[in-house]
């Protein structure tokens, strides 16, 4: 080598003779796992996107069948179940020729709740159509705008939150903060910041009529959907507006400030995190939703999700940030830095729960002194 660069082939080279056979071929076996995992997961959501395993939930049947049901080409459905069956998602009976969904898939696969997890999948459909710009950023910096990722981004977010905002905010979530569904009840000035589609902010209007909701993001297309639902389910005490939370201001102190998922991805975290300190009134409430990891990768390292989560970092939440020459947290930035964080905006009392219903997330609960 005359470089400081080492090329594959000269890695393989230098390496011969000093290796573990069996280490190789168990690392080369584990490398297809992924590789086979990875196209399982577009599997998965082309079945979810299909009306597949809505299809196959409802009983045994023969791809014909599958593909009637679902109203789709028997070829592809054929092929697909060649992955799901060989793939250990869908049992096969060659003698009927038959294909079943067994009812603990089928209660993990479909369903409008928090349990349907096929949603999921979405999220590394629509992250692998930026592996290119994400590792181009790896060699010149900065990163990818959130603006590349939408609309497509907006409906992965809403498909993967909606379920478990519907069955878990109200009857979960908010027995986490003592008093809250009083307060609630007799009238409260409520935000969501980063809302996405609203769908926590409806759901609350829907649920207290006497406290106000308003949700604000970034993302035009996320507000017209929210701003749509709200009007269709008629609630007048939600709204909507397209507005950067880094230059948050209110014109009434807010009593209860929600964020889901998004502080680790902002440009100006801490900017955020003050406004949203200034924006509430003395006793007011912070509820903030993030991941439930370390700051330190050695503290990460049993968490069987902390691969996906610092791999989801890499393709959007930290190359967001650092395309508009931000903080470039990381969705990894773990509790301790949230907690110090918090502290630097002003809440210093913070209560850390597990998410309910859902292991990758955790829920802060601060509040402002000075009730
Ligand atoms: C990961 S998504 C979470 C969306 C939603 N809260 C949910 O849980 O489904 C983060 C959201 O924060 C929004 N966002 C990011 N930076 C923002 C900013 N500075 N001001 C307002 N919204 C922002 C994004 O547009 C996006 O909708």
């Amino acid at each position: 080598m005359t470089g400081s660069t080492l090329a594959p082939e000269d890695l393989g080279t230098a390496a011969t003779g000093t290796l573990d056979e069996a280490r190789v071929e168990a690392f080369a076996g584990r490398l297809f796992e992924l590789y086979t995992g990875g196209m399982l997961t577009f599997m998965v959501d082309i079945g979810h996107r299909t009306g597949l395993f809505a299809a196959a939930a409802a009983g045994p049947a023969t791809s014909a069948e599958l593909a009637g049901r679902a109203d789709l080409q028997e070829r592809y459905v054929r092929e697909w179940l060649g992955a799901m069956v060989t793939g250990g998602i869908v049992e096969h009976d060659p003698a009927t020729g038959t294909y079943r969904l067994p009812p603990e898939h089928a209660a993990c696969l479909t369903g409008t709740g928090s349990s349907n997890l096929a949603a999921f999948s979405r999220l590394d459909t629509h992250l692998a159509k930026h592996v290119d710009a994400v590792a181009l950023a790896f060699r010149e910096g900065g990163g990818v705008p959130y603006a590349a990722f939408r609309p497509e981004f907006t409906d992965v977010m809403d498909a993967l939150g909606r379920g478990t905002f519907d069955e878990l905010l109200v009857d979960a979530y908010l027995p986490l903060v003592p008093g809250l569904d009083a307060r609630l009840a007799a009238g409260a000035r409520v935000a969501d910041v980063g809302c996405g589609t609203g769908r926590a902010m409806v759901l609350l209007a829907a649920a207290y009529p006497a406290s106000t909701f308003i949700g604000y993001d970034l993302a035009d297309d996320a507000v017209a959907r929210a701003r749509s639902e709200a009007a269709a389910a008629g609630l007048a005490n939600a709204r909507f507006e397209v507005r950067d939370a880094a230059g948050l201001t209110v014109e009434r102190p807010l009593d209860v400030v929600f964020v889901f998922d998004a502080i680790h991805d902002q440009v100006d975290p801490a900017a955020v995190l003050g406004r949203i300190h200034a924006a509430l009134a003395p006793g007011g409430t912070f509820v903030m939703v993030e991941p439930r990891v370390s700051s330190d990768l050695a503290g990460n390292l049993a968490n069987p999700l902390a691969p996906m989560l610092y791999s989801v970092s890499t393709l959007h939440c930290l190359t967001v940030s650092l395309a508009g020459g931000g903080a470039g947290l990381g969705a990894a930035w773990g509790e301790e830095l949230a907690r110090s964080m918090l502290a630097d905006a002003g809440f210093g009392d913070v209560v850390v729960h597990e998410a309910p219903g859902d292991p990758l997330n955790a829920v802060f609960v601060a509040s402002k002194p000075g009730a």
